[in-house]
């Protein structure tokens, strides 16, 4: 059997705690590896990346599908120690932002589709929630194909989506017009440790076929908890003062401990006040 396939399979098999099957026939075997096996990276080396590279992963980034071709998805490349030291001053919680010697801002444009339509002299009568949905999501894809080749040549990621806990103040420094808003920011820098694999919740959560079909959720959510802590146990759990300590801390009771307080609550607003219209 090729190397390959045992380490897709491994991978997989931590990732998800099933087996998962990979035909050794297969092409593209190099690849799923490195799909399977992703993780963020937080630490880097004191390495730089060279523009000339970090150029062609923002142009492999910037191939991935469009909606409608419409090209909605913009990257502002942030190497300024100024800026940076700025950003993380708003979060210290996350000095990799400023460890990494590169830092990216995916943007949604949401502009340069209506500025087209009145160069061109024609109506824009679709400035609704669809052009805000469709910039963010081109701007996922984007985000999510950058990290692809960036792992491609070794280089480690960690995206950051903390920065919209500061939207307006982000938006000014790095002076974003009306309707392009961050969608998140991205850490790239050589890693300076491996990283692990990171358990997801089984696919029998998650994966559907047919109709909509997510099985008994609470004795899922038990065995994914249990499963993650044994390979990814949590060092801390959050808010003690608030919630208490207990016995058995797994994922589960993170998120919901972590979602117990309002985040961002002011977003929408931010993104009113850019110029969208969300109905
Ligand atoms: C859109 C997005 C935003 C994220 N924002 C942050 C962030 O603000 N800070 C951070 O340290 N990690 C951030 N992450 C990284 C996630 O925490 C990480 O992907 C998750 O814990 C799973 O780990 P893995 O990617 O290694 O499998 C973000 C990931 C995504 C996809």
């Amino acid at each position: 059997m090729p190397e390959t396939v045992q380490l897709i399979r491994n991978a997989l098999d931590e990732r998800f705690g099933e087996p998962i099957d990979a035909d050794p026939a297969l092409s593209g075997l190099d690849d799923l590896f490195r799909i399977a096996a992703h993780r963020v990276h937080r630490r880097y080396l004191a390495r730089d990346i060279s523009p000339d590279l970090l150029r062609l992963l923002c142009a492999c980034a910037m191939s991935a599908p469009s909606k409608s071709d419409l090209q909605q998805a913009d990257i502002l490349i942030v190497r300024e120690k100024a800026t940076r030291t700025r950003i993380t001053a708003l979060l210290p919680e996350m000095p990799w932002i400023l460890d990494a010697p590169v830092f990216l801002v995916f943007l949604a444009n949401g502009r340069r589709v209506p500025m087209v339509s009145q160069m061109r002299g024609k109506p824009f009568p679709n400035d609704h929630l669809d052009l805000f949905f469709n910039a963010v999501v081109d701007t996922g894809i984007v985000l999510a194909t950058f990290l692809r080749a960036a792992e491609a040549v070794g280089l480690g990621c960690c995206p950051i989506s903390v920065i919209r806990d500061h939207a307006d103040v982000v938006s000014k420094m790095l002076e974003l017009p009306d309707k392009v808003i961050p969608v998140a920011g991205m850490c790239v820098g050589w890693p300076a440790e491996e990283g692990g694999i990171t358990p997801r919740l089984s696919l029998s959560t998650t994966l559907h076929e047919e109709r909509f079909n997510e099985g008994d959720l609470a004795q899922q959510l038990g065995a994914y908890d249990r499963r993650r802590a044994a390979l990814r146990p949590y060092r801390n759990q959050r808010d003690p003062a608030r919630f208490g300590r207990t016995d058995f801390y797994g994922w589960s009771e993170d998120k919901a401990r972590q979602y117990a307080v309002p985040l961002r609550a002011d977003f929408g607003a931010f993104v009113r006040a850019k110029g969208f219209h969300l109905d």
